[in-house]
Parts: structure tokens; C-alpha cells; sequence
């Protein structure tokens, strides 16, 4: 954590990594803590305000997630939102009620003119409310600021002592004039410093990497040309060139012209000792006859590992596995388990830290997604490659349903080439958030010519999504399917059929395997 970043206690609240995610846009830094962190995890960040989250829990529920008193009496700036504003009263002298009919969705407010936290906010916008409980009467030495029709105590202050609570959602877009209220506590009120930047955090992350590598150890990655590894290879690169080799595991199962971008700018642009371990032939041999989803994934992490640890062992003095472990990976775990829980370490390399004896370096796990790609920017990684669509580890393997073979590979190669070039060239990439082909192990009857064909079919997906955790289908334009679909059948031999999914997540998954 930076010094003078905002803590947000986190209650639980579907919305809380938006929170972050508005603090940091106003360049400043900002962390999730468990709800009911110990006063003194409070103050290792240093922080120069706190946000209680909101949460799905009643603050009279048996197992409702508590602040640590004597968090509550710093002496910081506190923003209350929705549970948090709650809580704020119960550990006050105010009064919280239960047994209301739940209030979803938007109300207009009205607050009093000349209160900070409401400047430059005009009256009757629209706030997202989704709570159960309301207070119903305000600690001493707040007033109720702020009301809509159905809710008398919208928002309270205590301006003295720099705390508020809110009983709407201001981090998300529904809440109209949410990120000026926002702004209005941590820019104004608290009075943080907007210091947060990819310049600032480049600098503190090659410093750290030195001060863990300072006894001279060498550190290794599993670079697999996605973002998070290429940024963390970048990062370490620029902090630590000789003492940084990137492991490359062509398994096979790539799209077209992926291992020569991997090589062309991590060895030949950026100078890295890089390891390419050609497995084609291993995991092609390990997939033979394999039909079952969770049974190709099984053989395709088990030759991975082997061919892996193979080329670590092989590297001299090696102390360190960089991984490219994100902050939504960390934070997700200490929401949904529970703040006793560990996080989960992800993306680990099957037990290679402790066969081993490798220590972790994970120098991005404080950022989203967006910042890794505004730092690998200003590393000078190639726009193409930050600016990609994620790709599952296991690869093409899981977009072949049936059988991986080398006929079926080349097929959904030059599938992918063509689907994925027309959405770059047309503008439209940028817009999903991932767009691949999938190889149905069907054939259908169609016409070519004068002749009668028996072909495969290609089904076609993009979705939009903010996460992965769920996704919509990315609404193509008609012409655009019909341009895809005719290059598809006219160039690729073998495919007759072309459908586009339109299922979203949940029910269905983002992969069809
Ligand atoms: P699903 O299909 O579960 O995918 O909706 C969510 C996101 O995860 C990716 N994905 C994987 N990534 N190994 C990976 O590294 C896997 O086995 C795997 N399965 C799915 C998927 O591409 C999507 O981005």
C-alpha cells in the first residue's frame, strides 16, 4: 500500500472492487481489507480515509461481519456506504431498523444545499439503492443530510469529525452523480493526495523486486504471451535483466503465429534469455484419443509441469517463480472465504514453489486488469500484445470438442486467423472482451458447387464481460457475421457451417469445454 492511500473495509458487497476501482481513477490508491481486519492491519497502509462497504448481511444478523471498535475510533475520515452506513450508527447511539421490504434500484435524492460531501451535486438525481435495514434515527452528533420519498435519512454527516454515511451505492453508474460524491470525500474531505499512477507504481515495483533479489538469486516465469505474464516478464526485465529468464512452453496447441510473437518481442526486441521448450509432440501424445473435457486438462497440466520443472532444474541458481497473479485474484478469495482465509495462489505451477524451493514473486497483485495494461504499455510492450483477449492455458485443446489432433488444429487455426483478423480490422476487438472459434466434432450436409459436402461446423462466440465471472453475448451486427461466415466457408476446407452463440453466463460458460 501506498501511504495516504483510502482502506475500504470490505462488508461483503457485490460492488466493492467498483469502490476501489473509482478511488484509483481519481489517482489514488486504495486497498480492500477484510471487514473486520485488526486495527493494527489498518494501520500498516497507512491510510488517510476509510470506506465501509456496503454488504448482503443485516447488522443484527447473527454471523454480521463487525468492524474492530477501535477502528471506528480513529481518527480518520470515514464514508459509510449502505451496510457501512449502518454500521456506523449502531456503533453510534443511532437506530437501525430491520423488517423493511427490500429497496432495489434507482430513487431520486434530495440533500441539504452547502453540505461538503454533496458539492456541486444538483437535487433530484438519481441514486441506486439495494438495501433492507435503514437507519431510522442518526448517532449524536450527525444529522440526516439527505432524503428520497420513501426514505427519510438518505445519507447522514458528521462533518466535525470527517464521518458520513451513505445509504445508497455511489461506485456504480446508476448512482448519477456517484463519482462526484466520491471525489467529494476522498479528494475534498479527506483530503488525499492523487499520486496513484503506473509511473509511480513502476518505480515501487522494480525497487521491491530488487530489495527480494538481493541476495542474488535468479528468478523465473512462466511466460505464456497472455498479458499478465508478459507485463510481470517486462517488469522484471527492467528491474533485474540479468538475473531474469522467461520459460516459453509451446504446447501445440497456440493460434497461429503466437510462439513467433513471443519469441520476436521478448528474446529479439527486448534481448531476454529466453527458454522456448518445444512440447508439440508430448502433449499432442498426451492428448490422443482424449475426448473429455476435464481429462484434457488433466493430461495437458500434467505435461506442462514435467516439461516446466525440466527447464527450471536446468537453470543455475535459481531462488524465485514470478507469477502474474492480479488484485481481483486476491481480493476475490478474501470476500467469498472469509478474511481467515489464505488467499489462493493462482496460476501456481502444480506444486514447483515447494519441490523446489522456489519464494513467490507476484508484482502485480495490487492492480486490475486495465492498470496491467497501461503498465505494460509504459514498458514498451507492443500495443497488440496488452491490448489482447484472454486465453485459456490449456489453448486451442478446449475450443475442439472431440478429439485434438493436428488435422483439427489446422482447421481451427485458420478459423481463428480469419474471425479474429476481421474483428481487429474492423474495429470491432476492442469492443468484446473475448472472441475465439469453436470446432464442433459434427459434420452437416451442404452444397458447394454442384457437389454435395458432409463438412464440420465452426461456432462463432464473443462476449462482453468485465471479469470472466459473468458475460453477455456481444450483440455482431448482422453484416458482420454474414462477411465472417462467408470468409469462413469460402477459405477454410472442411468447414461448410457457421453459427454464432448467443448463450450468456451463467448458464453457459464462456469456453464451450
Ligand atoms: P469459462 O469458460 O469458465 O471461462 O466461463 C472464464 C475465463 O477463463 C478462461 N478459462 C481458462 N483459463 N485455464 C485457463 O487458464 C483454463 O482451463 C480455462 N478455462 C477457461 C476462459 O477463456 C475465460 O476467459
Amino acid at each position: 500500500m501506498i501511504p495516504g492511500g483510502v482502506a475500504v473495509l470490505d462488508f461483503g458487497s457485490q460492488y466493492n472492487q467498483l469502490i476501489a476501482r473509482r478511488i484509483r481513477e481519481m489517482g489514488v490508491y486504495c486497498e480492500l481489507l477484510p471487514g473486520n481486519a485488526p486495527i493494527e492491519r489498518v494501520l500498516d497502509l497507512k491510510p488517510s480515509a476509510l470506506v465501509l462497504s456496503g454488504g448482503p448481511s443485516s447488522v443484527y444478523g447473527e454471523y454480521a461481519p463487525h468492524p474492530d471498535p477501535e477502528v471506528l475510533s480513529m481518527d480518520l475520515p470515514i464514508l459509510g456506504i449502505c451496510y457501512g452506513m449502518q454500521l456506523l450508527a449502531l456503533h453510534g447511539d443511532g437506530t437501525v431498523e430491520g423488517g423493511h421490504e427490500r429497496e432495489y434500484g434507482p430513487a431520486k435524492l434530495f440533500h441539504d444545499e452547502g453540505e461538503e460531501l454533496f458539492a456541486s451535486i444538483g437535487q433530484g438525481l438519481q441514486a441506486w439503492m439495494s438495501h433492507g435495514d435503514r437507519v431510522v434515527r442518526v448517532p449524536d452528533g450527525f444529522t440526516a443530510v439527505a432524503r428520497t420519498d420513501s426514505l427519510p435519512i438518505a445519507a447522514m454527516a458528521d462533518p466535525r469529525n470527517r464521518r458520513y454515511g451513505v445509504q445508497f451505492h455511489p461506485e456504480v453508474n446508476h448512482t448519477e452523480f456517484g463519482r462526484v460524491l466520491l471525489r467529494n470525500f476522498v479528494l475534498g474531505i479527506a483530503g488525499a493526495r492523487p499520486e496513484w499512477n503506473m509511473e509511480t507504481f513502476e518505480k515501487m515495483a522494480v525497487k521491491k523486486v530488487r530489495r527480494e533479489l538481493e541476495d542474488g538469486g535468479r528468478v523465473i516465469l512462466g511466460l505464456s504471451g497472455g498479458v499478465d505474464s508478459s507485463v510481470v516478464a517486462a517488469l522484471l526485465h527492467r528491474a533485474m535483466p540479468d538475473r531474469f529468464v522467461p520459460i516459453f512452453v509451446d504446447n501445440g496447441l497456440l493460434r497461429t503465429g503466437e510462439r513467433e510473437a513471443v519469441e520476436e518481442t521478448f528474446r529479439d526486441h527486448f534481448g531476454m534469455p529466453l527458454r522456448v521448450i518445444d512440447g508439440t509432440g508430448d502433449f499432442l501424445g498426451a492428448l490422443k484419443g482424449v475426448t473429455d473435457p476435464e481429462e484434457k486438462r488433466k493430461a495437458i497440466g500434467r505435461v506442462f509441469i514435467e516439461l516446466f520443472e525440466r527447464a527450471a532444474s536446468s537453470i543455475e541458481g535459481v531462488t524465485h517463480l514470478a507469477q502474474g497473479t492480479l488484485y481481483p485474484d486476491v481480493i476475490e478469495s478474501i470476500s467469498f472465504r472469509g478474511p481467515s482465509a489464505t488467499i489462493k495462489s493462482h496460476h501456481n505451477v502444480g506444486g514447483l514453489p515447494e519441490r523446489m524451493h522456489l519464494k513467490l514473486l507476484e508484482p502485480l497483485r495490487e492492480l486490475f486488469k486495465d492498470e496491467v495494461r497501461e503498465l505494460g504499455i509504459r514498458l514498451g510492450l507492443p500495443p497488440g500484445m496488452v491490448r489482447r483477449h484472454p486465453f485459456p492455458g490449456p489453448g486451442l485443446a478446449v475450443r475442439i470438442l472431440g478429439e485434438v489432433n493436428p488435422g483439427n488444429l489446422d482447421i481451427l487455426r485458420r478459423v481463428d486467423r480469419i474471425y479474429i483478423d476481421y474483428l481487429i480490422e474492423n474495429g470491432l476487438y476492442d469492443e468484446i472482451w473475448q472472441a475465439f472459434a469453436v470446432l464442433l466434432p459434427v459434420r452437416t450436409v451442404g452444397v458447394m458447387g454442384d457437389e454435395r459436402t458432409y463438412d464440420r461446423v465452426i461456432a462463432l462466440r464473443a462476449v462482453t464481460s468485465t471479469d470472466g465471472m459473468t458475460a453477455d453475448w456481444y450483440r455482431m451486427d448482422h453484416h458482420h457475421l454474414a462477411m465472417i461466415s462467408s470468409a469462413i466457408v469460402n477459405r477454410v476446407d472442411g468447414v461448410s457451417r457457421v453459427v454464432y452463440d448467443v448463450s450468456t453466463k451463467p448458464p453457459g460458460t464462456i469456453e464451450w469445454e
